[in-house]
């Protein structure tokens, strides 16, 4: 099979593909004939997963045999006698109870490689309906110690942000960083009582970073030494009930057991809970300074809190110091980005909105939708048992008070179609009650999605955290996944007969397959997932990593570099495309498949599902290299062919990982 291609030129003129939407735009007119909602089942064609059942099946006809009464497999045999893919698909297959198998033909497999050739976007087309959509990923507490979970959110949201504009949609990335909590007001009480002057001269950010520990700890101290009794109380009352029950049952019923075995976990909690409370105080007492400082502020708790009302209220000295604060934490996070080149159209904080909630409060009010409840003002979703608090009893407005005002500075500024929350799973009771309180409030309330995460884990088991678990603690994290990125370049290359590399190369590799590392690692776990954070893993060239990815794309420049090729020239001559053997022919289906994967990816905002489809095409990859030489191809066509496919393949894997934030190095 031949077919001669023309070269391409320009970028507009490119052939846009899509397999999977072609093939349902082909079954539409068909199952239209046949119901009323063939949509749905346009849905049921899919790539299969076993390929003697061909590129893709369509398992319509078993849900229509329902509807219709009809045995399926009838129904998949008229499907298929009125089917018009004669261009693309060898005749359809009805087998088992009535799939549908399209087996796609090799010749036109071989045009729309052609077709596509030189393409960066591998066919991808641009979405016909474009729309706004604002990405609130990130949003660090500023001034708080900030842990990998914010790195999650950062690394996820920039992913999708980056894959919507690839897409066609208009999008605006907000930072919406909490500025304006109760952390403010605790070191605002922590710098007035407990700052060293030396330190907030050299390093303002770490004295800060410290301030706050102090008085979260001294804080938890109190509250610690407060609530123990009660637990102790709760503990002992528990274990008499216990051996009260032990000792009434002798007949053990089934019953009996289960009472005995859930109070047996309560009591293994409480117990939990006694010595985690233990610990905090032990460490605040057995250290001379922290235990006088206890003695001291023993009202901390409520005196930072006051001074965060303070700052609410406008308090000048209060203002003064947030101005002199902010700005300096703004600094640190800054750094982090610019490392993970990650940027940000808006960096509007919680600070923005807060002359706007007493507003918002009052229109809630208003409409019916807030009422006061026990002095707090409160929005009630049916089926939540949880109020959303607006207002606290002391007067208080409420990160939910705040992200309703956000929500319609977006609409009403922005007009925004959509917004993306890209949030820790833990937050997801308040973005249901704040989407649902939304929809009741405002006019024309956009589509709202909270993008939720899993938590990074140690390897012991429990959430990450980083040595010093502040924001110096998470560049010190991408330091070190550089720093170990830095021998992995190393020993590639010196493995080299000659190596490629000059110092500073290697350097610029380490950074970019460290910082790779790390966004890969997290990319690559469906994100409800939580996952174990592995510097081993993460780092490895084999496996589905960062690292596999970025050698793969440099083996393909390797390949040209060594036959003295230029990529673009490859893609832009016009011999045919051929695909004799079984391993050519997947790798052209697979690189075909892009689109799809963007697309899967926007569905339900799935970057992992484009590492998929990475860690496929370098499989078909190296099938490829062990059947087919491009060195040696029988013919120059051949070997202009397996190269054109080389291309293609580097083409998709630079794209793909750079949608994800990833970058690539031709020679590493
Ligand atoms: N600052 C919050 C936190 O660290 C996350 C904010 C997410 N965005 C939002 N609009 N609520 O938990």
């Amino acid at each position: 099979m031949l077919t001669a291609r023309c070269p391409r030129q320009t970028a507009e003129s490119l052939f846009q593909m899509n397999i999977l939407s072609e093939l349902r735009d082909r079954f539409r007119p068909v199952l239209e004939q046949l119901t009323d909602d063939a949509e749905s089942l346009l849905e049921m064609i899919r790539p299969s997963q076993d390929p003697r059942f061909g590129d893709y099946q369509a398992n319509c006809a078993m849900p229509l045999g329902r509807v219709l009464k009809k045995p399926p497999r009838e129904i998949a045999e008229r499907i298929v006698s009125e089917l018009n893919v004669g261009d693309l698909c060898e005749p359809p297959e009805v087998a088992g109870p009535g799939f549908i198998n399209l087996k796609l033909k090799d010749a036109w497999i071989a045009k729309c490689i052609g077709d596509i050739a030189g393409d960066d976007r591998l066919g991808s087309e641009p979405v016909k309906n474009p729309r706004h959509i604002v990405v609130d990923f990130s949003s660090p507490n500023v001034a708080k110690p900030m842990h990998v979970g914010h790195l999650r959110s950062t690394v996820i949201g920039d992913a999708i942000a980056r894959m919507l504009r690839f897409a066609g949609h208009q999008v605006t990335t907000d930072n919406h960083i909490g500025d304006w909590g109760t952390q403010f007001g605790m070191i605002i009480y922590g710098y007035r009582h407990f700052v060293d002057a030396d330190a907030w001269q050299t390093d303002p950010v770490g004295e800060l970073a410290r301030l706050y520990r102090l008085v979260n700890q001294l804080t938890e101290y109190h509250a610690a030494r407060e609530s123990l009794p009660g637990i102790r109380k709760q503990l002992e009352d528990r274990r008499a009930a216990l051996q009260q029950l032990e000792m009434d049952s002798q007949a053990d019923d089934g019953s009996r057991k289960k009472q005995k075995k859930a109070m047996r976990r309560q009591i293994a909690e409480l117990e939990e809970r006694l010595q985690s409370l233990q610990a905090r105080i032990d460490a605040v007492e057995s250290s001379a300074e922290l235990r006088n400082q206890a003695r001291e502020h023993t009202d901390i708790a409520r005196l930072s809190r006051l001074e965060t009302s303070r700052l609410h209220a406008g308090d000048p000295e209060n203002r003064a110091l947030w101005e002199e604060f902010l700005p300096k934490c703004l600094e640190a996070l800054q750094r982090v980005y610019d490392r993970l080149q990650i940027t940000f159209d808006l960096t509007r904080g919680e600070s923005a909105y807060h002359d706007e909630l007493a507003g918002v409060v009052a229109e809630l009010k208003d409409r019916g939708l807030a009422v006061d409840s026990d002095g707090a003002v409160c929005v009630f979703i049916d089926g939540n048992e949880a109020p959303f608090i607006v207002q606290k009893t002391d007067g208080a407005f409420t990160y939910a008070t705040t992200d309703l005002a956000t929500i319609a500075w977006r609409v009403r500024e922005l007009q925004a179609d959509e917004i993306l929350y890209v949030v820790d799973s833990r937050q997801s009771e308040h973005f249901r009650l704040l989407f649902a309180t939304a929809d009741r409030w405002l006019e024309q309330p956009p589509s709202c999605r909270h993008v939720a995460f899993g938590t990074v884990m140690g390897r012991d088991g429990r959430p990450y955290k980083t040595r010093s678990g502040d924001v110096v603690g998470l560049e010190s994290l991408l330091d070190e996944a550089v720093q170990r990125a830095r021998p992995v370049v190393d020993a590639n290359d010196d493995e080299r007969d000659e190596p490629l590399l000059t110092e500073e190369d290697r350097r610029r590799v380490a950074d970019i397959v460290g910082l790779g590392g790390i966004k890969y690692a997290d990319l690559h776990h469906n994100r409800d997932s939580d996952y174990v954070f592995d510097w081993d893993r993460m780092l490895a060239t084999t496996g589905n990593t960062a690292a596999y990815m970025q050698y793969a794309f440099a083996r393909i420049c390797g390949i040209f570099r060594r036959l003295g090729i230029d990529r673009s020239a490859v893609a832009a001559s016009d011999g045919p495309v051929l695909l004799p053997t079984a391993e050519e022919r997947t790798l052209a289906l697979q690189i075909l498949r892009f689109s799809e994967a963007v697309d899967d990816v926007l569905a339900d905002y799935r970057p992992h599902l484009m590492t998929v489809w990475l860690f496929e095409t370098a499989g078909c990859l190296s099938r490829f290299y062990g059947a087919c030489s491009v060195r040696d191809a029988e013919t120059p066509d051949l070997r202009n062919s397996r190269l054109l496919l080389c291309d293609l393949a580097a083409r998709g894997i630079r794209t793909g990982l750079s949608l994800l934030g990833i970058e690539t190095a031709e020679v590493m």
